[in-house]
């Protein structure tokens, strides 16, 4: 069956679930773990559910259906994951719920192993390649009682149209590709999402124009490997289906950068070896593009960066950034990094010092290096103690916190256009927002302002979020 026709085949069962839970007034639950593909793929999963007639509650007791999308980068989402699974238990024990795991650590044979013997009152496994059949497994798990196990290991396929419910009605993400072929040795995704894959060009561009109408402000293009969209199809020769002029990611940038009505573009990742000069040109150019850049870096040093199979030297990355620097008026850079990978000695961890020392960036995710099953990594017999990781990210993180204190103040007196996102969590009579480079502004101001690009006097920073003063309410 083409993946057309399976979405098809799906819908049939979303309806005979309506039919089923008609007037019942059936609640969901979906707890996501990890990253914005996992945040993007729990949409989907809401989208469907909620088709079905399930309305979305926060407290899993009140639920008729309980999901989790699971995270498995690293090694405390799994702990996270059967402490859940121990809530899950007792709330189906007084209310019967229907209990369903899906996401990447089901394509983990030693983690569906462990839930099959002793979280036996799952009632739904479901992998990666398989979020589009949720309607199926469910339908058969209430109609026919059965336990489903519904996890397939392929290269994967792309699903086109699958339902959707979006988490936020401001800022919305769209997933350009799926899977990695990079295999650094530290990473598990290649090996729970499958092959690199990219979405047609058309199909982005529709989807991207129809957030627009609803009034969508800010898009998040993403992708494990978001500068390689394409890249793998135009290798094995495949005949690319152009739409709008885009062929690559830089025409990707240009062609949403046209689409009235949307106001800012991000995108998360973009792997550093495959950062060429048509995207950092395309970046430049394109005004909507926000000049806040994700450049994954993992390792200052040359050495590690080759043990972990990252295809560029701690030079090239930094003359990388200089070049990037050069094109790209106010830019400003995040990254990712882990500390404490097999066999890093502390000269080598010192030269990722250096490289934050040097960049300066405004956001640094840091990591402590989790063995994953499975991965080079894990078989490699110097791995590092606990404690010496521990001491390399505490070190990482006072830089990095002094970096952002001195940050902070350069944005003291300058003006910057904050998109509104809404009340702020804490404090309901102010108003919260963004800046281009992502930092958080809090101000006073009336809550019509919300969805709307304002300028913002900064007039004070707090480490994590700025605040600000409104000078003019001016939308483009
Ligand atoms: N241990 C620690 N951090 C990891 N990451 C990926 N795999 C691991 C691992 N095994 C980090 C990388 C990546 C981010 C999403 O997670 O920094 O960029
Ligand atoms: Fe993992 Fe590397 Fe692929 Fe990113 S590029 S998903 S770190 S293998």
């Amino acid at each position: 069956m083409d993946t057309k026709h399976e979405i098809e085949e799906q819908k049939k069962y979303i309806q005979k679930i309506q039919e089923i839970i008609k007037n019942k007034k059936y609640k969901y639950s979906i707890l996501t773990m990890g990253c914005q593909l996992n945040e993007n793929d729990s949409e989907k999963l809401s989208g469907m559910v909620e088709k079905m007639g399930y309305t979305r509650v926060e407290d899993p007791k009140k639920a008729d259906l309980n999901i989790i999308n699971t995270c498995c980068v690293r090694e405390n989402a799994e702990d996270r994951l059967f402490g859940k699974l121990g809530e899950l238990k007792k709330i189906k024990e007084n209310n019967g719920s229907i209990v369903a795991i899906g996401g990447c650590m089901m394509q983990e044979k030693h983690i569906t192993n462990k839930i099959k013997e002793s979280y036996p009152f799952v009632d739904i496994l479901f992998g990666t390649h398989t979020l589009h059949k949720f309607p199926e497994d469910l339908y058969k798990t209430i109609n026919e009682k059965n336990k489903i196990e519904d996890i397939i290991d392929t290269d994967g396929e792309i699903y086109e149209n699958i339902l959707v419910k979006r988490n936020n009605n401001i800022k919305a993400s769209v997933t350009i590709m799926n899977g990695c072929n990079n295999f650094c040795t530290y990473c598990i995704v290649p090996y729970v999402r499958g092959r690199e894959r990219s979405r047609e060009p058309k199909a982005i561009i529709e989807e991207v124009k129809k957030l627009a109408k609803q009034g969508y402000k800010e898009i998040t293009l993403l992708g494990q490997n978001v500068n390689s969209y394409l890249k793998v199809e135009k290798e094995k020769g495949k005949k690319i289906e152009e739409y709008e002029g885009v062929n690559s990611f830089a025409t990707l940038l240009k062609a949403i950068n046209k689409i009235e009505g949307i106001e800012r573009i991000r995108f998360v990742s973009p792997h550093p070896k495959d950062f060429t000069d048509d995207v950092i040109d395309a970046i430049a150019n394109c005004d909507k593009v926000c000049k806040l850049i994700h450049l994954p870096l993992q390792s200052g040093n040359t050495k590690v960066l080759k043990e972990m199979n990252r295809k560029y030297t701690k030079e090239q990355y930094l003359n990388l950034v200089e070049k990037m620097k050069e094109k790209i008026p106010n830019l400003t850079l995040s990254t990712d990094i882990i500390v404490g990978f097999p066999g890093e000695t502390e000269e080598e961890f010192e030269d990722t010092l250096d490289v934050v020392k040097k960049v300066k960036f405004e956001q640094v995710y840091m990591f402590i290096y989790s063995r994953r099953v499975g991965t080079p990594g894990d078989k490699m017999p110097n791995q590092i103690l606990e404690e010496t990781k521990h001491k390399r990210f505490n070190q990482l993180k006072e830089l990095v916190e002094s970096q952002i204190e001195e940050n902070n103040q350069k944005y003291i007196g300058t003006t910057q256009k904050i998109l509104v996102e809404g009340t702020s969590k804490n404090n309901k009579n102010m108003l919260t927002g963004r800046t281009d480079s992502n930092k958080v502004v809090i101000f006073e101001g009336s809550k019509d302002l919300i969805n709307k690009i304002i300028d913002l006097k900064i007039v004070s920073e707090h480490m994590w979020y700025l605040k600000g003063e409104i000078i003019s309410k001016e939308c483009d």
